[in-house]
């Protein structure tokens, strides 16, 4: 079996509702995935939920249910909102399965027998909602967790060690011979010098926390969140055959996702992660990697943040976007379309009605969707049937290669907004040869030559379509079916537009 592109979301914590801001990695990744399908890759899409932790036993108690209960439930509203948001995942994992468990305990041990984790105790100040210690460069004035705002707690435990120290020479020189590995490159920059600036020890194992994996040799401890969330790439795609004693569970797994063995997926093509966890995927997995003797994924991605109306999103403002709820408004292929038209793709950005409005209008109903339906129009009055290839030789056809050209490069550096920007601007060059052309006033004096254009307007529609299938596959399906080649009949508009209020 050959190697799978191998591409992977963040799995998501449990502890809240999921919003727009989580939808938007998944959505980035989805998009990514349908592409590179179309171009015959054999894509692994793997998402899912980050479960154990002090924040999720907190949310569960605070509901009455127990962690299990509360898990299981929100863990099931991700998998309802990636339904609702038509996204082709292949797997999605929960660090609750055992199969993950126990790969983290494999793991643990492994690393502890071969010195790469210690024992120690630690004092420092911690932050419970990112589950992470700030140093005092770090905090903010007052000793607050530069995320949160909010007071840091100070904790003083027995634990293990990661040595991610011995790795920082390791990691830079990695970054220097893989300058691709991290990107967009000034958030890149900004990691070497973290790494530069020189790595402590990280503790990953907690007394406190119950709900969390047990080391097998030392029962008192469970894993630092961290440290069992990341191995989730690798637990998923069966590194469990390799490590664990039960490799029986574990086959059944592989043969589950369609494949034989762990190099089936590994090195992973892509993670894409949003910013405030880059460097976890950038610093701390790759040390595990190579700690574990495993060769590092080919990139780390990580984009911007959403605001709402120029405002952090959040529960207390009672301004979290509803993905689910936009799209059943509107329509799920509008959102995912605007959400990667609106910001270029690493950057941050904010999200208003009346910036989505406006969009939905001038991109989709005024562009696209109305020269898809005054070429229908058209069509029927004067070609009257769609023929299975249009325009071939065309200028229209030579200008889309051009364009689909310059798409692909924008894939590759992961500028959706760009990939958008190719498509929309191809449709209004089509509206604007139709203004030019006006076939409807040519076909009264020259039948042949209006047909041949609406027949050009046809070739470019249909490249139209196939593009736009990763961003909006429902109304790229639509498209096609409304293109293909027979007789043509009268459609509804694609894009009813919007009215101001
Ligand atoms: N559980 C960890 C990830 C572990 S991966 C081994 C986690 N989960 S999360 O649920 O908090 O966040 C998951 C993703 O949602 C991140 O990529 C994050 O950037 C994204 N977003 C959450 N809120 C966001 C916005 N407001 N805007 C854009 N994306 C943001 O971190």
């Amino acid at each position: 079996m050959s190697k799978k592109f191998f591409i992977t979301t963040p799995i998501y914590y449990v502890n809240s509702v999921p919003h727009i801001g989580h939808a938007y990695t998944t959505i980035a990744l989805d998009i990514l995935a349908r592409y590179k399908r179309q171009k015959g890759l054999d894509v692994h899409f793997l998402t899912g939920t980050d479960e154990h932790g002090a924040n999720i036993e907190k949310s569960a108690c605070a509901q009455g249910v127990t962690p299990k209960e509360w898990t299981d439930n929100v863990s099931a509203q991700y998998k309802e909102m990636w339904k609702a948001l038509n996204i082709s995942y292949d797997d999605f994992i929960r660090t609750t399965d055992a199969k993950h468990e126990h790969v983290v305990q494999a793991i643990f041990e492994k690393l502890l027998k071969q010195g790469d984790i210690y024992k120690g105790s630690y004092s420092g100040n911690y932050c419970l909602s990112c589950e992470q210690y700030y140093d005092e460069s770090e905090m903010l004035e007052g000793g607050l967790c530069p995320v949160h705002k909010r007071p840091l707690t100070e904790v003083h435990e027995e634990t293990y060690f990661f040595k991610l120290s011995k790795y920082q020479d390791a990691l830079l020189k990695f970054y220097a011979d893989h300058p691709d590995f991290l990107s967009p490159k000034y958030r890149a920059n900004e990691i070497i010098n973290f790494v530069k600036g020189g790595l402590r020890d990280l503790s990953v194992t907690r007394t406190k926390v119950k709900w969390g994996v047990p080391v097998v040799s030392d029962p008192a401890h469970t894993v630092y969140v961290w440290f069992d969330a990341l191995i989730n790439y690798v637990s998923a795609t069966g590194l469990g055959t390799l490590l664990c004693e039960d490799k029986a569970e574990h086959e059944e797994q592989l043969k589950k996702i369609g494949a034989q063995s762990f190099e089936d997926f590994w090195p992973a093509n892509l993670h894409m992660v949003g910013k405030e966890i880059f460097r976890f995927h950038s610093v701390i997995w790759p040390a595990m990697l190579m700690a574990l003797g495993l060769p590092l994924p080919t990139k780390v991605f990580a984009h911007g943040w959403w605001t709402v109306e120029g405002e952090k999103m959040s529960k207390t403002l009672g301004n979290v976007v509803n993905p689910v709820e936009l799209a059943d408004k509107y329509g799920v292929d509008p959102v995912r379309a605007f959400l990667f038209r609106e910001v270029p793709f690493g950057q941050d950005g904010d999200f208003s009605m009346q910036s989505f409005k406006n969009r939905y209008n001038s991109d989709l109903a005024n562009n696209i969707g109305n020269l898809l339906s005054r070429t229908l129009n058209m069509a029927a009055k004067n070609v009257g049937y769609l023929p299975a290839e249009a325009a071939a030789q065309s200028a229209t056809h030579k200008r889309a290669l051009e364009v689909e050209k310059a798409i692909d490069g924008h894939y590759d550096e992961l500028a959706f907004d760009k990939v958008l920007e190719n498509i929309y601007g191809f449709a209004g060059e089509l509206n604007k040869l139709v203004d030019e052309k006006k076939p409807w006033e040519l076909a009264k004096t020259d039948k042949e030559a209006a047909a041949a254009v609406l027949l050009e307007l046809v070739c470019g529609l249909r490249f139209i379509a196939q593009w736009i299938a990763p961003f909006m596959p429902g109304i790229a399906q639509e498209m096609q079916r409304r293109l293909a080649p027979g007789k043509i009949e009268k459609y509804a508009p694609l894009f009813p537009r919007l009215e101001d209020k």
